[in-house]
């Protein structure tokens, strides 16, 4: 069965000991969920990393840094490479969310820097992408996401896009002033990403998740789990709780089922 990818990115939040106290409360709760039907992920800072790693096991909750520089050493103070990540044996690397984008300058080329640098040292490249409320205001929604999935996957081998997730975050729906996308709304724009990434694939990117974020909570996120285009969901504070993170895995999970099962 196609799994259902469900995700949090901790942002700048929690600190080591909460950390591994939250992933521990959830890998117990989330015990009795097959991870074949499931892939559950959690991103958190990069000082609670080597605890998290040591704290639960990656086949039940792979764990992913919020950031990477595409090189492998060198004169980038302040930056951590892809080496030293690996030494930690993490599965995904997020790139291009949109307070970076927004807030600390990153471009649709270093973001493909990034994913081309991930992908060569055999992580996840979990690509971010979404327009920002201008953009939708101006009609420009559809042609941002082509282009920075375009920029984004530039030079990317086809025969590993195994290693890509994409998320769908608007902008203007992210965080506590953010407005959730609705669920036709959301649904139409997984449509743009699929063509998109379909036709500078071909048939090759039919397995690529695409991951709707951006203020899901356990109130909407079964409306956007029926979605047909939506194949997962990366949550932020809805998730950072293990009981409220469990109760909207168990409340998807079988919508998810009945949605997949229908297709075949
Ligand atoms: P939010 O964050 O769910 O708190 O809006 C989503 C994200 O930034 O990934």
């Amino acid at each position: 069965m196609k799994k259902l990818f469900i995700g949090t990115n901790l942002k700048m939040f929690k600190n080591i000991e909460q950390t591994v106290s939250f992933l521990r409360d959830l890998q117990e709760r989330t015990k009795g969920v097959p991870r074949s039907e499931m892939c559950l992920f959690v991103i958190p800072s990069y000082t609670a990393l080597e605890s998290a790693t040591k704290s639960v096991s990656q086949d039940s909750i792979k764990l992913g840094a919020q950031n990477m520089h595409w090189e492998s050493q060198g004169p980038f103070t302040g930056e951590i490479s892809p080496l030293m990540l690996k030494e930690l044996h993490l599965d995904i690397i997020e790139v291009g969310h949109s307070e970076r984008r927004q807030l600390l300058g990153e471009t649709d080329y270093g973001v493909n820097k990034k994913v081309l640098s991930a992908c060569a040292h055999g992580f996840t490249a979990l690509l971010c992408v979404g327009e920002t409320g201008e953009q939708k205001d101006a009609g420009l929604s559809e042609e941002t996401l082509a282009t920075q999935l375009k920029i984004g996957l530039l030079k990317f081998p086809p025969d590993q896009l195994d290693k890509v997730w994409i998320a769908y975050e608007p902008a203007w729906a992210i965080g506590a002033t953010g407005i959730p996308a609705s669920p036709e709304y959301a649904n139409a724009m997984h449509k743009v990403i699929k063509q998109t990434l379909k036709k500078t694939f071909g048939d090759r990117a039919d397995t690529i998740p695409v991951l709707y974020g951006g203020s899901v909570n356990y109130e909407n996120s079964s409306s956007l789990i029926v979605q047909e285009a939506i194949d997962g969901l990366f949550i932020g504070r809805a998730a950072w709780e293990a009981e409220a993170f469990t109760k909207i895995i168990d409340q998807v999970l079988p919508l998810w089922k009945t949605k997949i099962l229908a297709k075949v």
